[in-house]
């Protein structure tokens, strides 16, 4: 009963709270707070953000959390009796994660390897921007709501680009793919004020890259938002043909084995005996 009361008693301040903040959601990233176990001894050598010696696995997720880490490579307790290598950390947080194939990754009994994408992710090319995200174009030209669906398709999203990070990052990305300009996750709906993937109205950040002209007034119009290579923002009718950017939504759950599926599908794998040593 009492307990009963307690519970009651934290709903409502919670919910409370959220109803003061509910505008603007708390992380503008679209990143769900969870390390999702990968593979067992394995190791990603992926560039390292941060590293510690930790004897939990959440002190060592905390650290990735804080350091905006997109995977971690986690060696528990028990597998440094199974070794006689000694780990110089236990705990290193990976600025980036592997993507389909997991090239990075090698054989490490001491370590187990988590990270933030866990779900598979069908035959695209993303790219990694070091702490940021995972992210890939659509240079096909369509609408928005084509494009959109095609994100969604691939559990990604329009990206996010209300930051100055994010506005640089993927401007190169689209200068490297030698694509001009491209929509991102920012619409308008029905002559609302823009809207970004994530439900935040444009106002819960202060960031701008709108390039001279833009936004346009006739929002009900130029209701979509792209990002031009030269890092601007300009605002265009959704219905135009254009590519799009999207970001991998993190998540799961782990599909066992699904990160090295394209490197399991080779040809001929039962015929490849008598040269076993071709790898
Ligand atoms: C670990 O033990 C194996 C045999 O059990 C030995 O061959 C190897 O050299 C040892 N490695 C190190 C780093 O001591
Ligand atoms: C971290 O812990 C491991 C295992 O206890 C130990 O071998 C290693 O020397 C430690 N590293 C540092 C930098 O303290
Ligand atoms: C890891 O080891 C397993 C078996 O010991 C082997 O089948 C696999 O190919 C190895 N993977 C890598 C990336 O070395
Ligand atoms: C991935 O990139 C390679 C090389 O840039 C390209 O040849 C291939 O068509 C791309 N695949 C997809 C699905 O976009
Ligand atoms: C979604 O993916 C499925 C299977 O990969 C494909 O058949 C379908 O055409 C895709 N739809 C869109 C809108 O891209
Ligand atoms: C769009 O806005 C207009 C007026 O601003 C309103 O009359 C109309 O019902 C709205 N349409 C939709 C689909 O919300
Ligand atoms: C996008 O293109 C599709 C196919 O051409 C069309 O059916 C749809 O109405 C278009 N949507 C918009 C908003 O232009
Ligand atoms: C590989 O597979 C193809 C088609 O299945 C076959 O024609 C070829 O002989 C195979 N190669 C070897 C080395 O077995």
């Amino acid at each position: 009963m009492i307990f009963k009361l307690i519970l009651i008693v934290l709903l409502s301040i919670t919910d409370t709270t959220l109803t003061a903040v509910s505008k603007c959601s708390v992380d503008t990233q679209l990143r769900t707070p969870k390390y999702h176990l990968m593979e067992k001894c394995y190791r990603s050598k992926l560039g390292i953000v941060s590293k510690a010696n930790f004897t939990s696995l959440i002190s060592c997720q905390r650290l990735g959390f804080e350091k905006k880490g997109l995977a971690i490579n986690f060696s528990p307790r028990e597998a440094w009796a199974d070794s006689n290598e000694t780990v110089d950390y236990t705990c290193e947080v990976l600025k980036c994660a592997e993507a389909d194939g997991g090239l990075s990754m090698v054989n490490d009994s001491r370590y187990d390897y988590y990270s933030i994408y866990a779900k598979p992710v069908p035959h695209v090319n993303t790219t990694c921007v070091p702490t940021l995200g995972m992210f890939f174009v659509i240079t096909k030209r369509q609408n928005y709501t084509l494009g959109y669906r095609q994100c969604k398709n691939v559990s990604a999203l329009p990206v996010d680009v209300t930051s100055e990070q994010r506005t640089d990052a993927l401007a190169q990305l689209l200068a490297s793919s030698s694509i001009d300009m491209a929509f991102v996750g920012l619409r308008s709906k029905n002559g609302s004020a823009f809207i970004s993937v994530n439900g935040d109205p444009l106002d819960c950040t202060t960031y701008r890259a709108w390039a001279p002209g833009s936004p346009r007034k006739a929002r009900k119009k130029f209701d979509c938002v792209v990002l031009t290579k030269h890092r601007t923002w300009v605002s265009m009718p959704c219905k135009n043909n254009l590519p799009i950017v999207c970001e991998l939504i993190p998540g799961g759950p782990y599909k066992r084995g699904s990160l090295f599926a394209s490197r399991m599908k080779k040809p001929n794998e039962t015929t490849t005996e008598s040269q076993s040593d071709d790898e």
